[in-house]
């Protein structure tokens, strides 16, 4: 194999990192019981219906994430297989009220957390950001009350919010406020949108939230204004192409419309979102768009290219990439 082209991954979420062996060593070191006999057995019930399906796994693996050191471990795996994967930038999402609401503290959540990523530009040649995501089927007051427990963080650890979880039925407008306050904060913003959910919720995103990436946004295609208007700003979308599969977005690898998304001139960059669950890291998700979709090597360097230009790198660190 070819050395992977260098990246930034910019749509991952650190909980969707967890491999099925690392999950079983947690649960052995925090005596937590896993309704799953072995590391093979919970592989096969990867099998998902759709978002929901799969966030019900996702949740539930979560129990065995404790203490600091286990947030530390499971980062720290996450950025030697991204390593490994060409990516040289990670801007990383967390998911601070299924932890809390667990019982698992903030501070405990960051500390190790943020460990792992100070150690990363040494340890595994990575910069990386962090994202605080609110859960968007929870209340808007909820993901307010978040958002103020995590301002000592502010600007050091935390970089930008973002909007995750069970999209169809609550719309980026219910959080308007939760939005206007980050903003006000000097952080920076971004939303899943047009995942499972419409178009309409992509010009929320947009237009209510101002948040300046998209993450998934394929279905922005069933809306030729809305195409117009990612073109026109250049707005960048955070595309998950094996993930788009696992949830059943998208038929097959062959059928993504990736492809179009670049002919129509947007921003695309590709990403893994939650590569344990789905099958593969960074890389994996640019082979298999190689091998499926017939993308050039010339439009897979535009892809990794893009990949540095829709960061939160400053621009000097971009150029350093590009
Ligand atoms: N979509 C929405 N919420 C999520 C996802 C996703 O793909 N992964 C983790 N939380
Ligand atoms: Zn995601």
């Amino acid at each position: 194999m070819t050395a992977p082209l260098p990246k930034a991954e910019l749509h991952l979420h650190i909980e969707g990192t967890l491999e099925p062996e690392l999950a079983f060593a947690l649960a052995e070191r925090n005596a937590v019981t896993l309704p799953h006999a072995s590391a093979e057995e919970l592989r096969k019930a990867y099998a998902f219906e759709d978002l929901q399906s799969f966030l019900n796994l996702y949740y539930e693996l979560m129990s065995v994430l404790r203490t600091a050191e286990d947030f530390a471990d499971l980062a720290d795996a996450y950025l030697e297989r991204a390593a490994a994967q060409g990516v040289r930038h990670a801007e990383i999402f967390f998911d601070p009220q299924a932890h809390t609401a667990r019982g698992v503290p903030l501070e405990t959540v960051l500390a190790g957390l943020g460990r792992a990523l100070e150690a990363a530009p040494e340890r595994h040649g990575i910069s990386t950001r962090l994202i605080m995501c609110f859960l968007r089927d929870q209340s808007a007051e909820s993901a307010m009350e978040t958002l103020e427990a995590a301002r000592p963080w502010f600007g050091s650890l935390i970089t930008a919010v973002g909007l995750d979880s069970a999209e169809v039925g609550h719309p980026p407008s219910k959080f308007r406020e939760v939005y206007d306050r980050a903003r006000e904060a000097g952080l920076r913003l971004v939303a899943h949108a047009g995942e499972e959910g419409p178009p309409e919720y992509v010009w929320e995103a947009l237009d209510v939230l101002k948040v300046e990436r998209i993450d998934h946004g394929i279905r922005s295609l069933e809306d030729e204004r809305l195409v117009e208007r990612l073109v026109r700003d250049q707005i960048p979308l955070t595309v998950c192409p094996l993930s788009n599969v696992r949830l059943r977005c998208v038929d097959r690898l062959a059928d993504h419309p990736l492809p179009r998304m670049l002919e129509a001139g947007l921003l695309v960059t590709v990403n893994s979102d939650d590569p344990s669950y789905f099958g593969g890291y960074a890389e994996d998700n640019f082979q298999g768009l190689r091998a499926e979709t017939g993308l050039t090597d010339e439009q897979l360097r535009r892809l990794a290219a893009n990949s540095f230009r829709a960061s939160f790198l400053s621009p000097a660190e971009r150029d350093a990439h590009l």
